[in-house]
């Protein structure tokens, strides 16, 4: 593969992971990449690794440029596997290099690997000269675990901050400003699906790095495109979704058993598009939950609806639910509508859930029995009417 530099003497040496299309629940149906990065100085540093089957695509990178066994440092921003699980077999090839990573690094890659490897554990503030340049490292806990830290390339401006600002998208370019604008959307996604439960936690390191006067002129993230042109996007773009700003947007999110419920979120899509919001209808069976996360980032109501199954919810309802709601999302209304058999429970059982969670729930509810006859679907359209002013 072609080498990648992104500045003189720092490059990509990552691998593409083309055919992946479930990360651990949420689905990417354009693969990803497992970035890491070689730094080449008067000591050579290697910044994060790959997931273990990628190992000799990582290796092969690397040859292209050194001897791999003149690696003197592997930076490990974070334990999780697919940024780790070519680790124990690297620090092998290459002999005896120092494994720079938090002390919650180390307890995690130990236990996780079962051996020890030569340590230097750094927290922030932490600096290391490897010549012409200086390392800097700064904790990021939570981001996306909480052994997770940043490396900066203080000389080079470069930030390599692992998890953070990513995409799972695979291509063959290496940066955004060669893709366009559609690396909003997977960045969206990304941040939705694995980053958006740590909002305020964002806010609180986007806050420290600015009062620090680092300065950015490129972002490496640990997947997807490098932020070249304009790593300020990226930034901004995060702050935004971790303050919840929400667009006039509202999602219906529904299954249905025999139609009724379909012929309910159909009735209230009219509403809301009377009302002049913008409006998605998405069943769950047709939609990845992973896909609807993202929408919802910046939506300001979502309306669930759902079939009466067992005295209780519909079961692709109970999965959304489960998925959502450990994502934490801020600021949004929810409403809930349904309809039964000869008994109810999917409302209950829905607003148990998003009650334990604490989730904003619109007092109004709409349950019908049987098909929704004519009177309840001007009911429903009315429903989805009142909703979208809730919103705007
Ligand atoms: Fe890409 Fe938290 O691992």
């Amino acid at each position: 593969m072609e080498i990648v530099e992104l500045k003189k003497g720092i490059y990509w040496v990552g691998a593409i992971d083309w055919n992946v299309r479930d990360f651990h629940g949420y689905s990417t149906p354009y693969g990803t990449t497992y970035n890491a990065y070689l730094i080449l100085d008067e000591k050579n540093v290697l910044v994060d690794t790959v997931r273990a089957p990628f190992y000799l695509e990582m290796l092969g990178q690397i040859s292209q440029i050194i001897d791999p066994s003149k690696i003197d440092y592997i930076v490990a921003n974070h334990v999780e596997n697919d940024h780790s699980g070519a680790l124990p077999q690297l620090v092998e090839r290459v002999g005896t290099p120092t494994v720079i990573t938090t002390e919650r690094g180390k307890k995690g890659l130990e236990k996780y690997f079962q051996k020890s490897f030569k340590w230097r554990i750094v927290k922030t503030g932490d600096a290391l000269s490897i010549g012409h340049r200086t390392l800097n490292f700064l904790e990021a806990p939570m981001l996306h675990w909480p052994d997770s830290m940043f490396t900066y390339l203080k000389e080079d401006r470069v930030l390599l901050p692992n998890d953070a600002f990513g995409q799972h998208f695979a291509s063959v370019q290496r940066f955004e400003d060669e893709v366009g604008e559609s690396v909003m959307r997977h960045a969206a996604k990304y941040y939705a699906n694995i980053l958006w439960p740590l909002a305020p936690l964002i806010l609180k390191k986007v806050d420290e790095v600015v009062k620090m006067g680092i300065s950015i002129e490129m972002i490496g993230p640990s997947h997807g495109l490098i932020w070249r042109k304009d790593p300020g996007r990226i930034i901004q773009a995060y702050v935004e979704w971790s303050r919840g700003k929400t667009n006039r947007k509202i999602l219906v999110v529904y299954d249905t058993m025999w139609g009724s419920t379909e012929q309910l979120a159909k009735a209230i899509l009219k509403g809301l598009i009377e009302a002049g919001v913008d409006a998605r209808l998405l069943h769950l069976r047709s939609n990845h939950r992973s896909d609807i996360i993202e929408e919802m980032l910046e939506a300001g109501g979502i309306l669930l609806g759902s079939p009466t199954l067992n005295n209780g919810m519909f079961p692709t309802m109970g999965d959304f639910l489960t998925y959502m709601k450990g994502l934490k999302p801020k600021g949004k209304i929810l409403g809930l509508f349904s309809s039964h058999g000869w008994g109810g429970g999917a409302i209950k059982a829905m607003r148990r859930v998003l009650e334990e969670e604490k989730f904003e729930i619109w007092e109004k509810e709409l349950a019908v029995q049987f098909r929704p006859d004519s009177e309840e679907l001007g009911r429903a359209v009315e429903f989805g009417r009142e909703f979208a002013e809730k919103i705007l």
